[in-house]
């Protein structure tokens, strides 16, 4: 194994290189299907290439680069996270995972070193969201789970999905055929910026996640009546933003009711949005999450309720589009364990935590086992542009991904990852 101390330094440099890829000038924003995700997807591609990766692209942007077994015919882990980003984001958030994954198999190939079963690295061009309002679109491509409907949303210039997806020269219409197969699949290992508090407040430089919680995203639309600032009476408004001001505050009194619940609105979009006209419209984001699905169903119920009732007492009317409904993860049991044992070989105590951010695995999970690692995050701050993750923990990160593979390439050799696998799948 190389030195995973000058290996996490290439990774923080190559961390800040991708951070410098935006598409706006002042802040990180690297939307899906945006020329800024597409030239951090060719520059992670020359990375896997140099590294001696057979790279291909699928139609929705994803970047999968294979590194072979040693002998074939042989089974295939999955590594990787992606590389899409929020608006003013952090610069680890995804490609910590991407460049992790990279780094370890860089360094077999460093060294002409081939395990039982290949590698592929995983870029995927759409977790978060941001463009569509409905995240893992390259995760569910890859894994057989992308709904076609998905095809006719539209971004806030207009623009669909489909139109998009052409734009960077793929083709709708071989969405089918983007999914992974996935018999000849061990299973996904992503790593990732934790996102929060635990692990510094504990003291561990990386932790083993058990479960990722469950998410609804919700499109909720107030149409009132536009109308002259200066001219219309109060009582005879119909204003389609104060009735939206009236959910979100409605929005954080439910989820405070429930322990554990999360929800959030974090875009209103105003129309005609101007100083001396009565707002007609409002489109609010809904993002609802919890660890246990059916607090989150119920939730969903309760704030659609309000809405309406919200709705009718304003005369207003409203719309409300469910975008995302993704059920809660469990980690796979086998090669949780092969994680956890790794990371304790390096003797760092294994700290498991559950994940309350999304991840590509939730997706992933459909196809094959997974299981995730955290790095350590400063002051549990993501989504933020102060997001930082120290170097010497990408060193314990990485060797503990290095000692994973060890650990699954003797387990691939006895036979016994095939009965973890059936165990997991179980
Ligand atoms: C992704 O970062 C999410 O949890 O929304
Ligand atoms: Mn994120
Ligand atoms: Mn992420």
């Amino acid at each position: 194994m190389t030195i995973p101390q000058s290996a996490a330094e290439r990774i923080m440099a190559r961390i800040a290189t991708l951070a410098a890829i935006s598409e706006e000038p002042d802040r990180l924003t690297r939307r899906c299907l945006t020329p800024a995700l597409e030239m951090a997807m060719v520059t992670v591609a020359g990375w896997m290439q140099t590294a001696g990766l057979t790279v291909r692209r699928d139609t929705v942007g994803n970047l999968i680069g294979r590194y072979t077994a040693a002998h074939a015919p042989a089974r295939t882990l999955l590594l990787g996270s992606h590389l899409d980003t929020v608006r003013d984001a952090g610069a680890f958030d995804g490609p910590l995972g991407v460049l992790l994954a990279l780094a370890a198999v860089e360094d077999l190939s460093a060294r002409g070193m081939r395990l039982p079963f290949a590698l592929e690295v995983l870029a995927f061009s759409d977790e978060e969201g941001l463009r569509f309002g409905t995240a893992y679109l390259g995760s569910k491509a890859f894994a057989g789970g992308f709904d076609p409907a998905t095809l006719d949303l539209r971004d806030t210039d207009g623009i669909s999905l489909a139109d998009a997806i052409r734009a960077t020269g793929g083709d709708p219409a071989a969405l089918a055929g983007a999914r992974r197969a996935a018999d000849d699949l061990i299973g996904y290992c992503e790593w990732h910026i934790e996102q929060g508090p635990v692990l510094e407040a504990r003291d561990f430089p990386v932790g083993v996640v058990t479960a990722i919680a469950g998410q609804s995203r919700i499109a909720v639309r107030f149409t009132g009546q536009a109308g002259h600032a200066g001219t219309v009476p109060m009582a005879a408004r119909h204003d389609a933003l104060a009735a939206a001001a009236e959910f979100v505050l409605a929005v954080e009194a439910r989820a405070g009711q429930t322990a554990g619940l999360v929800a959030t609105v974090g875009r209103l979009l105003v129309e005609p949005g101007a100083p001396n006209v009565i707002p007609g419209h409002v489109l609010l984001s809904l993002d609802v999450r919890h660890a246990d699905d059916v607090l989150r169903v119920a939730a969903c119920a309760d704030l659609a309720a309000i809405a309406q009732a919200i709705g009718q007492r304003r005369h207003i009317l409203v719309g409300w589009a469910v975008l995302q409904e993704t059920p809660a993860v469990a980690c796979a049991v086998g090669l949780t364990a092969l994680l956890a044992q790794a990371i304790a070989a390096g003797g760092t105590p294994v700290q498991s935590l559950p994940s309350g951010a999304g991840h590509d695995a939730v997706v992933l999970s459909t196809l094959t086992p997974v299981a995730m690692g955290f790095v350590r995050c400063r002051a549990g701050l993501s989504h933020h542009p102060d997001e930082w993750v120290a170097p010497a923990d990408v060193a314990v990160a990485l060797a503990a991904l290095q000692r994973f593979l060890v650990l699954l390439a003797a387990a691939e050799e006895t036979g016994s990852t095939e009965t973890q696998r059936r165990g997991d799948a179980g």
